[in-house]
């Protein structure tokens, strides 16, 4: 026989060999994190970049949560409603110290910054307080007064888990757990700490984060190329101009092509984007101009008659938080309508202390109160000139994005700088930074291939560092611009210390009074002391002559630093060669491998070795480690001194902002899974609530029916009346606030009462049609036996008339008497085909046809029969003597049962058996054998030019796979049932 491998066997593993593939190909997200909307785009295997829509199907989510007061206290464990997007906005004029606006602009901050004053102060309801430990902002809610204060990340958090819900709704049963999130150039170490934070909280794991410049940048290359460097080409420079709600922020960016090594002997061109610099306003945006039309509002209102004669004062509005969210939803619907038209007005009822408000505003005037901000903005843009050293002619074009930069003033004023025809309109002003950030995840992700586009996110801020030298003295020195790139090589920075130390780095943010260090990390070296005196002890160095090395860089996902190497260096005598062969080379000195940046010299700084003296700080640009290295590694015999390398073994630790401990994250993460927990009971409830409901409306139905009517008692009616309109009563009453429990017992008592009803309607219409089937069956089995009884008794009768006749044929007498000897029942082995050949022969010549069958035979579906119809006869009586509303004795699952008996066991008798030289070879075919005879194998197509499959694809291999397997399994089971 063939080796015994069930094709059931091969299928599993190449089912397990899929889904840990599918396992990997995983949906990736990009998220646009606005001050005022949040969106999301999502990559799946066969789908292509596509938006994530809201619950309510819009392209973008309002980046506000909201809390709604219960009515009733909540039982503990359990936490408020929760809205998102539009519908948490539209409860802030109901419930403003519940409804969390435009939280990214808090994020990271202390609660003492002026910015976070700002905006408490335009959220007078909103009860702001400092996180214990940390010094960040969180809320007190009072729709969850129990509970600790909810610090901004976890608020944040809410909103991005309900966007990856919405986004596992869009990609299907995936759960989406990848993300690059856009941040604005701004954010300091700390901010951006606080979006992972944010993410880390709802599982979500950040691939990336990405400035919002470069996003729309990375969009913008998609479908474009640019002119190749290396054949002639010349860059082109962009800037993309992005005013927001919140922020406006401009970045200049430098694409071009480049010509490189493929694979083989094969040139690629690729494409790259660089970021050249950044400039920003973090408070001038939408929001700003919305509030110079909140405080001239204020100002006409406290002037109106009206207000005047209530004694309002504009201090009494602006601390309260209805009118005060009144007022700025308006105010920013008066500015979109001043977009498109020369004025706008609006009007309020009872805007506060019960006096009405009319209020009108012609673009005009709005534009004279923005002046300053139009001003700001130049500025902005003049910095990321500067940073990138360009000037504004040398622009290709300025894109454009952000809600804010759709303003007149705004588009005018960018003109005016630029010059006519720079504008780029043709560019998804909305869109295009979720789209790059999707883009950029999807790069990120093993799972997709997508055209390559190389990006170097800039520095943004200056960075330096700061450790005590080995003479006690406090040294500084700088290691980033805010030019400098992520992507570029690793800085080589040499210490004299030989001793454990630390080394502190900063950042140096601009304040008003210059610039201020706010510390990110520290990094500790652990045995650096033990590490010199074996360099000493063992390769004979002399202490002065060792020297320690950071090999430094930025993170490419967040800008953090990064230590790429660290080690202690000396050269070592030739004599100690022989202990040294182990050591030397330990470090791929040399090898540049992927991470060169642009590197047409610019930010190239591979070769750039900085030497930090006892005394002074000084740097000089040396020869590289690379050629040193590997010259004492090929001339072996030769030098008499080798270079010689030890590991040095650190620690970091985050500076600034305190990181949430390690419990503290635990906690938040539960109580945010304890509010989905509630959430989801609540659905439960409002579900069952539901059913409840609609059931009492049914059992009304059903007393009306005929049917009913006619099955039941009327003492069973009246109960179950009763019943019904007691639970209607108690749902609108007590009930209302049941929990999910109570409401499902009220249910099933309703149901236990309906059911034994309704199953007497529909016993009593199936039944008559199911007693024909089984009576015809019986007919069936009943002529079936007579049949093979008379042919028994005729052979009988032919064969004593033979013997009578005194001759006998051995051949016909032996296949009817061989037949009887088999053990009875066994039929399955009768060989039949054999028996009618015989058989055949014995017709033409020797009488009637022999039966297949002895009496012995038959015995066992005889009494089948037998018993089957006494039963049936007896229930019939049983039942008809029962009135309409008695519950049934002879029941449809019971004659349903007896039929298929019979049916069987009459199948059985009928069949023959063929079956098992022709399921062999089925099977053997089903799985191919390899070419040594042992191995079988399954072909499997993947997609066209050998690409990874799409897990659509996937699913339909596995889908087609399991369908021929079923009908294999199908025909065999028929076969084994035969
Ligand atoms: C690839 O590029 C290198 C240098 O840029 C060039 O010398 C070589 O001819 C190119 N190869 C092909 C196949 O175009
Ligand atoms: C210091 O630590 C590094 C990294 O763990 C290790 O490779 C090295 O051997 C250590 N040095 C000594 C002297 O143990
Ligand atoms: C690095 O070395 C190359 C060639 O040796 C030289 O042209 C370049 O100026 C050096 N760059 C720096 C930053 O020292």
């Amino acid at each position: 026989m063939a080796p015994t491998f069930s094709p059931r066997s091969i299928l599993l593993s190449a089912l397990l060999l899929f889904s840990t593939n599918v396992l990997a190909i995983s949906a990736v997200l990009g998220v646009d994190l606005g001050t005022e909307y949040i969106k999301a785009s999502l990559v799946k295997p066969g789908i292509p970049l596509d938006i994530v829509l809201t619950k309510d199907s819009r392209r973008k989510e309002a980046a506000t949560v909201a809390f709604k007061p219960s009515q009733h206290a909540l039982q503990s464990g359990s936490y408020p409603e929760r809205a998102y997007g539009s519908d948490a906005v539209a409860l802030a004029a109901r419930f403003p110290g519940d409804v969390y606006p435009n939280l990214k602009t808090l994020l990271g901050l202390p609660l003492g910054d002026s910015i976070v004053e700002e905006y408490a102060a335009r959220h007078p309801s909103l009860q702001l307080e400092a996180t214990k430990d940390r010094g960040t902002v969180a809320f007190k809610s009072k729709a969850t007064e129990e509970e600790e204060a909810w610090m901004v990340e976890e608020l944040l958090a809410m909103e991005l888990q309900s966007i990856q819900r919405n986004a596992e709704a869009l990609a299907g049963s995936d759960s989406v757990r990848s993300v690059v999130v856009t941040v604005p150039p701004f954010y300091t170490t700390d901010e951006k700490r606080a979006v992972e934070l944010a993410c880390e909280l709802v599982g979500l794991k950040v691939l990336s984060l990405i400035s919002d410049g470069l996003a729309v940048g990375l969009n913008y290359a998609t479908s474009r190329t640019f002119p190749t460097v290396n054949e002639g080409g010349k860059p082109e420079y962009h800037m993309v101009f992005d005013m927001g709600a919140g922020s406006t922020k401009a970045t200049i960016l430098k694409f071009q092509g480049r010509t490189v090594k493929d694979t083989g002997k094969f040139n690629k061109t690729i494409q790259e984007i660089q970021v050249l610099g950044h400039g920003w306003d973090r408070t001038l945006g939408g929001d700003a101009f919305n509030y110079l039309i909140v405080d001239d509002m204020i100002s006409k209102f406290v002037e109106s008659p009206a207000a005047k004669k209530a004694s309002v004062t504009a201090e009494g509005v602006r601390g309260h938080g209805r009118a005060m969210a009144k007022l700025l939803k308006e105010a920013e619907r008066l500015r979109h309508i001043l977009s498109a038209n020369v004025d706008a007005a609006g009007s309020f009822e009872g805007l506060y202390e019960d006096v009405d408000f009319r209020y009108k505003v012609s673009r005009a005037d709005f534009e004279k109160a923005a002046e300053s901000h139009a001003e700001r903005l130049g500025v902005v843009v003049q910095k990321a000139l500067g940073v990138a050293e360009l000037d504004i002619a040398q622009l290709d074009s300025i894109i454009l994005h952000g809600g804010a930069s759709r303003t007149p003033f705004v588009q005018k004023q960018l003109e005016d700088f630029a010059g006519g025809d720079k504008l780029r309109s043709n560019v998804n002003s909305d869109e295009a930074a979720v789209f790059g950030a999707g883009f950029r995840a999807a790069e990120l992700s093993p799972s997709f291939r997508v055209k390559e586009i190389r990006v170097s996110e800039g520095a943004a801020y200056g960075a330096g560092m700061k450790w005590t030298n080995s003479n006690s003295k406090l040294q500084q020195q700088r290691l980033w611009t805010e030019r400098s790139l992520l992507s570029a090589a690793p800085k080589e920075v040499t210490f004299t210390n030989r001793e454990d130390f630390s080394v502190r780095f900063f950042q140096q943010v601009p304040s008003t009074e210059g610039f201020v260090e706010k510390e990110t990390k520290e990094i500790k070296t652990k045995n650096l002391t033990a590490t010199v005196a074996s360099l000493v002890e063992k390769y004979g160095c002399s202490e002065a002559d060792i020297q320690f090395k950071l090999q430094l860089k930025l993170a490419t996902e967040n800008g953090e630093v990064q230590v790429a190497k660290s080690f202690v260096e000396c050269e070592a005598e030739a004599e100690k060669e022989g202990i040294m062969d182990g050591v030397k080379n330990l470090f791929g000195f040399g090898k540049n491998k992927d991470q060169k940046p642009l590197a047409d010299g610019e930010e190239s700084s591979e070769n750039e070795t900085t030497t930090t003296d006892a005394s002074t700080t000084s740097s000089t640009v040396s020869a590289a480690t690379p050629s040193s290295s590997s010259e004492s590694a090929e001339s072996a015999e030769a030098p008499k001194k080798r270079l010689v390398a030890i590991p040095v073994d650190y620690s970091t630790e985050k500076l600034g902002t305190p990181i949430l401990s390690k419990a503290d994250l635990t906690k938040g993460k539960d109580r945010l899974k304890a509010f989905e927990t509630s959430d989801k009971a609540r659905r439960l409830r409002e579900e069952t609530l539901n059913q409840l409901e609609g059931f009492t409306y049914k059992v009304r139905d059903l007393l009306d029916s005929d049917a009913f009517v006619a099955a039941s008692t009327s003492k069973e009616r009246a109960k179950l009346e009763k019943k019904a309109s007691d639970a209607s009563d108690w749902v609108y009453g007590d009930g209302a606030d049941a929990p999910q429990k109570e409401l499902k017992l009220r249910l099933k008592t309703l149901k236990d009462l309906v059911a034994p009803i309704q199953k007497r309607i529909d016993e009593s219409s199936k039944r008559p049609e199911l007693i024909n089937a089984l009576k015809g069956s019986l007919n069936q089995t009943n002529t079936w036996i007579q049949t093979i009884k008379d042919q028994i008794h005729e052979a009988e009768a032919y064969a004593s008339s033979v013997s009578a006749s005194a001759t006998s044929s051995t051949e016909a007498a032996s296949s009817v008497t061989e037949a009887p000897s088999q053990e009875a029942g066994d039929f399955g082995d009768l060989e039949d085909e054999q028996a009618t050949t015989s058989t055949t022969t014995a017709v033409e010549d020797y009488g009637p046809a022999p039966p297949l069958y002895t009496l012995e035979d038959m015995k066992e579906l005889t009494e089948l029969y037998d018993s089957i119809m006494s039963w049936l006869e007896e229930k019939i009586a049983q039942q008809d003597k029962l009135p309409e509303t008695a519950d049934p004795v002879l029941l449809v699952k019971e004659i349903t049962e007896k039929t298929k008996k019979l049916e069987k066991a009459g199948f059985k008798k009928n069949s023959s058996s063929k079956k098992s030289s022709k399921s062999k070879t089925k099977t053997k075919s089903a799985t191919k054998t390899g070419k040594d005879g042992s191995q079988p194998t399954i072909d499997l197509n993947f997609g066209e030019n050998g690409e990874m499959p799409s897990s659509e694809e996937i699913e339909e291999m596995i889908k087609r796979m399991a369908q021929e397997q079923n009908s294999k399994d199908e025909t065999s089971k028929k076969h084994d049932e035969l």
